[in-house]
C-alpha cells in the first residue's frame, strides 16, 4: 500500500464559524500546491460550522470532520447530532472517544463503541481516539488500557469498514495545556503495541489502518515523531490552530515521512 502522510486537527471548541473559515481559507491556499496523493489533510471544526467550512474548502484539499456524533438517526436525544445531520452538513469524518469525550463527558468504551459501529454504517471515515491516563501509566496498566479501549472500542467492526477506520493514540497525560509531550520512543512503542492489537484483531487487512499520534505534537517534535516507524500521521490541537504553523509542520514532516517510507 502507499503510504499518505496523515495529518490533520481537531480545533476543539475554540473557533467561531467566521473564524473557522477564516483558519480553512488560509490552509487551503497555503497547501494548495502539495500533491495529495501523498497526504490526508483533515480539519475536525466545531458542529456548527460544519456547513459553512464545507462551502469553503474543497474536498480534494481539505477532509472535514466531526467533533462527535449520536449513534442514533433520530429521536429523542435532546442535544445530540446524529449520523444524517452531519451527511448534510458534507462531514466525511467522525471523531470518536477523544479524551476530553471520556474524561469530562464520562463516555465510555462500550458507548464510544455504539459510536465507531454507527459512524462506519453511515459511511464516515471514523477516527477513533485512544490513550492512557497518567494514572494508568503510573500503574503501568498502559498496555492494557489500550487494549481493552481498542478491542471494546472497535467490537464488532466488520472487515469491509476497514478501509475507513483510522486510529489516533493520544496519551491523555500528554494532551493540551497541561500535557507533558511524550518522547518519540516512548509513542513508538504504544504505537507499535497499537498495531499489533490491531493485528490480532484484523489480521493483514489491519495493515490499511492508520494510526496517527497525538498530544502536544508541536513544530520542534514532529520532526522526530514522524521518523517513528510506527507513527502513520499527527493529530494536533493547540500548534495547528493557526494555519501558518499548522502549513509550516506540514511542510517539514511530509519529506521525512516520505523519505521513511521510500
Ligand atoms: P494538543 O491537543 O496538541 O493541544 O495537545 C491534542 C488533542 O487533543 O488531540
Amino acid at each position: 500500500m502507499k503510504r499518505k502522510l496523515y495529518i490533520g486537527t481537531n480545533t476543539k471548541m475554540t473557533k467561531t464559524i467566521a473564524e473557522t473559515v477564516s483558519f480553512l481559507n488560509s490552509l487551503q491556499a497555503l497547501t494548495e500546491d502539495i500533491c495529495r496523493d501523498n497526504i490526508e489533510l483533515f480539519v475536525i471544526p466545531s458542529y456548527t460550522t460544519l456547513e459553512s467550512a464545507r462551502k469553503c474548502v474543497s474536498e480534494g484539499l481539505i477532509r472535514l470532520g466531526a467533533q462527535n456524533m449520536c449513534w442514533e438517526q433520530r429521536g429523542q436525544f435532546s442535544g445530540e447530532i446524529s449520523p444524517l445531520m452531519l451527511k448534510e452538513t458534507g462531514t466525511e469524518i467522525v471523531l470518536v472517544g477523544h479524551s476530553e469525550r471520556r474524561s469530562i463527558f464520562n463516555e465510555t468504551d462500550e458507548l464510544i463503541n455504539k459510536k465507531v459501529l454507527s459512524a462506519l454504517r453511515h459511511g464516515f471515515t471514523t477516527l477513533l481516539c485512544i490513550g492512557e491516563t497518567a494514572d494508568q501509566k503510573e500503574m503501568n496498566i498502559s498496555d492494557e488500557a489500550l487494549a481493552i479501549q481498542l478491542k471494546t472500542g472497535l467490537h464488532k467492526v466488520e472487515d469491509k469498514d476497514l478501509g475507513r477506520l483510522w486510529v489516533a493514540y493520544e496519551p491523555v497525560w500528554a494532551i493540551g495545556t497541561q500535557g507533558i509531550p511524550a518522547s518519540a520512543s516512548y509513542a513508538e512503542d504504544k504505537q507499535g503495541k497499537i498495531k499489533n492489537e490491531l493485528k490480532d484483531l484484523f489480521g493483514d487487512a489491519s495493515d490499511d489502518i492508520p494510526v496517527l499520534y497525538g498530544g502536544s505534537v508541536n513544530y520542534e517534535n514532529s520532526q522526530e515523531l514522524i521518523q517513528m516507524q510506527c507513527i502513520d500521521g499527527l493529530f494536533i490541537g493547540r500548534s495547528a490552530w493557526e494555519a501558518y504553523n499548522f502549513n509550516r509542520i506540514i511542510r517539514q514532516t511530509l519529506p521525512l515521512f516520505m523519505n521513511k517510507n521510500s
